[in-house]
């Protein structure tokens, strides 16, 4: 990863990033402003004669490489910074770490006017938008390796900087997870993973359920979603259990390794990037790593429920009736609406052996979440306005996108069925909503202290802006651990 250091005075003048904002109204000149503090002899007059040729009007994500052979420093990179906000500066740094892939080196002068939250967005910026993901030989330059920070105050920034490279490196974990083809990332492999990435870190405790102890504690959902797969099903629960915390909070992420859509066989069109099924799964487990690294003065447990939807004779079938932890049965309609099956398992155990004061679930259910809000917006669920607000403000603030979506009454009634508790997937209503409603049946007495989360769309991304490059965009880690930092 790409290594940031906070320092008091460069070390290397080789390769400087120079950040530029617009100019304001009132500024005669029209002209777009170096900000950096102290810059080098000769600079700021060059950069002045440099921004109207190179037409950077210092909006964020503008960049302008100018090469100065046989000088110092031999480029210069001025980048524009618009409006000084976390947002403005997370897209100035991931356009910087694109402009500068293949460079090894770069010094960059923050301004003093930067604030912490400025510096924030900058880090997780360069850091995100340098991931990369690839099992075979690099195509692509090699992406930036370092990044010198040069400020007035370090100091200033220690906090920040350190709380920024977690939250991206826990996002770099969430894309790697879900970018591994499912060849590899089977259930015990995930679970396997997760182990690698919590031993050593005090106070945190994992526990793997294999298929047999999940059979016998009545996982119903969990066992069935996965009788189909020569790779047994797994459920993770990793718990942080800081000193003190007052406050509990659950996260369930469904962890489908693959979905072939099982009998009720998915095209082929719609199965190929099915390897990205687990990608509620790998947020919820990296935030919760992540909030453990961070030391965040708030309980987590997380729970992965994982399995892969095969097609085999061992397969469950669409009619049959399955038992879900705790005894609630579903007639599963449609074995391609396998997610909340496994959902519906760790949900009522979350309920009931845990009782916690929250309980968020995030998972890849609905491809109707893409065509009601589009590829970029998560659809989120809850009861609970506040709750609700608090989650959607820890998600603007994160820099992602949701939406709040109705739980209407109207539609309760599509989940009855005449063999069973609950149909599993109706066909009336629409697709991300009645699965909403399906799911707030295993809630009981936490119905209004829970947050859905459908992030099928957000979860991946084809071409990559800003701080996502393509593939997995590790949605929910850093809302996740925004809001994680608000409670306690
Ligand atoms: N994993 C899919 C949802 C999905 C679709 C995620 C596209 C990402 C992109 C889920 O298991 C599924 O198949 N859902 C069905 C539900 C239906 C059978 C009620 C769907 O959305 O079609
Ligand atoms: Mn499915
Ligand atoms: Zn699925």
């Amino acid at each position: 990863m790409l290594a940031i250091r906070l320092l008091a005075e460069p070390e290397r003048l080789d390769v400087l990033a120079l950040p530029v904002r617009p100019a304001a109204e009132a500024e005669p000149s029209a002209q777009p402003v170096p900000v950096a503090a102290v810059l080098p002899d000769g600079v700021a007059d060059e950069l002045a004669a440099l921004v109207p040729v190179a037409q950077l009007g210092g909006d964020a994500g503008q960049t302008w490489t100018q090469v100065r052979p046989g000088r110092v420093p031999a480029r210069l990179l001025p980048f524009g910074i618009g409006a000084g906000d976390e947002a403005a500066w997370r897209r100035a740094g991931a356009a910087l770490a694109r402009t500068a892939a293949g460079t090894e080196h770069v010094t960059l002068l923050l301004p003093a006017t930067a604030t912490p939250a400025a510096v924030r967005g900058l880090v997780e910026g360069l850091l995100l938008a340098s991931y990369r993901f690839r099992l075979g030989a690099d195509r692509a330059a090699p992406a930036l390796s370092a990044v010198d920070l040069v400020a007035q105050d370090p100091a200033d920034y220690v906090d920040v900087v350190a709380s920024a490279r977690t939250t991206a490196e826990m996002t770099r974990l969430a894309r790697d997870l879900v970018n591994m083809p499912s060849s590899v990332k089977n259930p015990e492999w995930f679970a396997g993973q997760v182990a690698d990435a919590a031993a050593g870190v005090p106070d945190l405790h994992l526990r793997v359920r294999e298929p047999d102890e999940l059979a016998a504690a009545g996982f119903g959902g969990i066992i069935a979603v996965g009788a189909g797969s020569a790779n047994g099903p797994r459920l993770v629960e990793l718990d942080w259990r800081p000193a003190g915390a007052r406050m509990h909070v659950v996260l369930v992420g469904k962890g489908i390794t693959f979905d072939t859509g099982g009998i009720s066989i998915k095209p082929r069109a719609g199965m190929k990037l099915m390897r990205k099924d687990m990608g509620g799964a790998a947020a919820v487990v990296a935030a919760t790593l992540g909030a453990a690294m961070l030391r965040l003065p708030v309980r987590v447990t997380t729970l992965a429920p994982l399995a892969e939807n095969m097609v085999s004779g061992a397969a469950f079938r669409p009619g049959d009736v399955i038992r879900h932890y705790g005894g609630a049965t579903s007639e599963t309609t449609n074995s391609d609406a396998e997610g909340r099956l496994v959902l519906a398992d760790a949900l009522a155990y979350a309920v009931r052996e845990h009782q916690p004061d929250l309980l968020v679930d995030l998972a890849t259910l609905t491809g109707a979440n893409a065509v009601a809000l589009g590829k970029r917006t998560a659809a989120l669920y809850s009861e609970d306005d506040r709750l609700a607000g608090d989650l959607l403000a820890a998600v603007d603030a994160a820099g992602e996108a949701a939406w709040r979506m109705p739980l209407p009454t109207d539609y309760v009634d599509y989940l009855s069925s005449d063999l069973a508790d609950l149909y599993s997937a109706p066909d009336q209503g629409a697709g991300s909503v009645v699965a909403a409603l399906y799911l707030r049946e295993f809630l009981g007495e936490l119905r209004d202290r829970w947050v859905h989360v459908d992030m099928s769309a957000p979860s991946w991304t084809e071409g990559g802006d800003a701080e996502l490059t393509p593939g997995a965009t590790g949605w929910g880690v850093r809302s996740l651990l925004r809001w994680l930092d608000t409670l306690g």
